[in-house]
This record gives structure tokens, sequence and C-alpha cells, in this order.
């Protein structure tokens, strides 16, 4: 079969990412199929394509998910399929999608811009101290902040408005790591631990002025609690049959869900550092 790989020239940038995308490639050819790299100014070849997976940004403002729209229109197995980019790219849905399916997730709510006391008292008395504010659309914790008041909320909150008109708003839950559950086709491939840098609470954080990632550590994915498991797959159904980055917080009360990502990372020695055959699965997924 001919794959298409929609990438940008920023997938390249990083070592790992890069020996990653030549791994697809190899794996691929070995399989007997042909993997092309296109970029956005081939757009309009995607249809000569038997499937399209997808590593650039997939945000629906981004070319990428025209290229998804356009593999699905012409018929084409496409990772990640609009309806999932549309899902996982905003995080006002997923907040609806977590309470409707009982997916345990921080407790949440949306904030408008209603900054009455009984508004804001209404969310620190909801919600505890400190609490989370993100907009929508972020990515890679860029607006994702923490408020330790109703001061430092209202700051915040003000500057995140006018990136976008919603905001989710969530109670804080400390862990000194995230799971990262990857799921394809609503099974497990791989699990890390997405560590928290020192002095930091997000896997990307800012320390000193300065953005430090956290350590990735793989576990293998035999090795995934029950719970979790569960948990993962359910969230996974809710929104479709593709690859899922999902990220997790487990707690003294239990397993939190932060969020579901389509197009997780995948770095050449970090989430395929134990199971190793990832990019088998994903290459037969495309052609199956
Ligand atoms: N409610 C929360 N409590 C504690 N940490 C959070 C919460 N929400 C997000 N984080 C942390 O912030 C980081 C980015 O948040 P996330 O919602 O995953 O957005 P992004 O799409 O930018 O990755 C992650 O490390 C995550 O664990
Ligand atoms: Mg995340």
């Amino acid at each position: 079969m001919k794959l298409a790989c929609f990438v940008e020239a920023y997938n390249f940038k990083d070592k790992s990412e890069r020996k990653a995308l030549s791994k697809f490639k190899s794996t691929a050819e070995s399989m007997g199929h042909t993997f092309d790299f296109i970029f956005k100014e081939d757009i309009s070849r995607v249809a000569e394509y038997n499937a399209l997976f997808i590593r650039a940004t997939t945000d629906p403002s981004n070319s990428a998910y025209v290229a998804s729209r356009l593999a699905e229109q012409s018929g084409l197995k496409v990772i990640d399929d609009p309806h999932s980019i549309r899902t996982c790219s905003n995080k006002a849905i997923l907040h609806d999608l977590f309470l409707k399916n009982n997916i345990p997730s921080p407790k949440s709510l949306l904030f408008t811009g209603d900054f009455s006391s009984v508004s804001l008292d209404n969310i620190f008395e909801t919600l505890g101290t400190p609490v989370v504010i993100k907009t929508p659309y972020t990515r890679f914790s860029s607006h994702v902040e923490k408020a330790d008041g109703i001061q430092e909320f209202i700051s915040i909150s003000k500057k995140l408005l006018r990136k976008s008109k919603v905001l989710v708003v969530q109670e804080y839950v400390m862990s000194d790591f995230d799971w990262r559950v990857g799921i394809l086709r609503n099974e497990i491939i791989y699990l890390c631990k997405y560590c928290i840098p020192d002095g930091g609470w997000k896997v990307k954080s800012k320390i000193n002025g300065k953005n430090v990632w956290g350590d990735t550590i793989a576990v293998p994915r035999e090795s995934i609690s029950p719970e979790l498991k569960e948990i993962c797959i359910n969230l996974s159904k809710c929104v479709g049959d593709g690859l899922y980055g999902l990220d997790v917080k487990e707690t003294s009360g239990g397993y939190r869900v932060i969020e579901i990502n389509d197009n997780p990372s995948i770095y050449e020695g970090y989430e395929d550092a134990i199971d190793r055959d990832i990019y088998e699965k994903i290459i037969n997924a495309l052609v199956s």
C-alpha cells in the first residue's frame, strides 16, 4: 500500500523525533509498503495514497486538520481522523465528555468571564485552592496556569480570556508524574511516566525563567493496573478507534484523567523504549 505521513519541518528538529519518523518509514517498507513524508505544499496529493498518518500538530486551525479531512473525504484510512482531532483538541468538549461518561477526572467548570464575587467564591468553594486554568486549545502546557487565590485567578483568567472566550477551570490534582497511556484501536500499546521536573507542577514547567521537561520513564504495557486500563479504554472508546495518548494522575483516592490527546508524541528512546513494536502496530492499523 501507499502510505503518506503528513509532517512539518519542526517534526525533524529533535533528533529522537526524527529517528522515530525514520523508524515508521523503515518499518512500513519492511512490511512491503511505500511511506512518503508529505508537507502542506503536497496537501492536494493526499488522495493519491491509500492511508495517511499525521505527525504534524493537528488542531483544527492547522493544515494537518485539512489533510485529515481531505483524506477522510477521499476514503483513505487516516490517523488522526477528523472526529478524533475535533474532540481531543478542545478541553471544554473533553470536560463535557468526561462528565457524560463518568470518566474520573478533576472537578472542572467552564468560565466565561463572570468576575462577580458570587461567581468567584463559587469557583473556589467548588474546586478548592489552588485551581488550574486552561484555554480549550492549549498544547505542550502553553496555556495551563495555576492560581492560588481569587486575585491571581482574576489576573490569569483576564489574560487567558484574550486567547479564548471560554476557559476550563479545574481542581488542582498533585502528583510527581502523569501516566501517559498510549492507545491504538482501543488497546494499550505503550505506557510511560511523564515526570514533573523538580520545582515545577507540569511535565513542561517554567523554572527560573527556563522551560524544563521532566523525564520520561517507559514502563511495560502489561504492567498497567487493571483499573487504569479500564478507565483508559472506556475513554478511548468514547472518542474513536484511533491513536491516542491519555494523561492520567494517580492519587490516593484513585485515578484522575487529565486529558486524551490525538497525535501523541512518539520519540525514539522514549515512548518506544520498552514496547518496541508500536511502529509495526501503527502501520498495521493504517493498512487494515
Ligand atoms: N487539574 C490539574 N491538576 C494538576 N495538574 C494539572 C491539571 N491539569 C493539567 N495539569 C498538568 O499540566 C500539564 C498540562 O496540562 P494538560 O491539560 O495536559 O494540557 P496540554 O494539552 O497543554 O498538555 C500536565 O503536566 C498536567 O499534568
Ligand atoms: Mg497534556
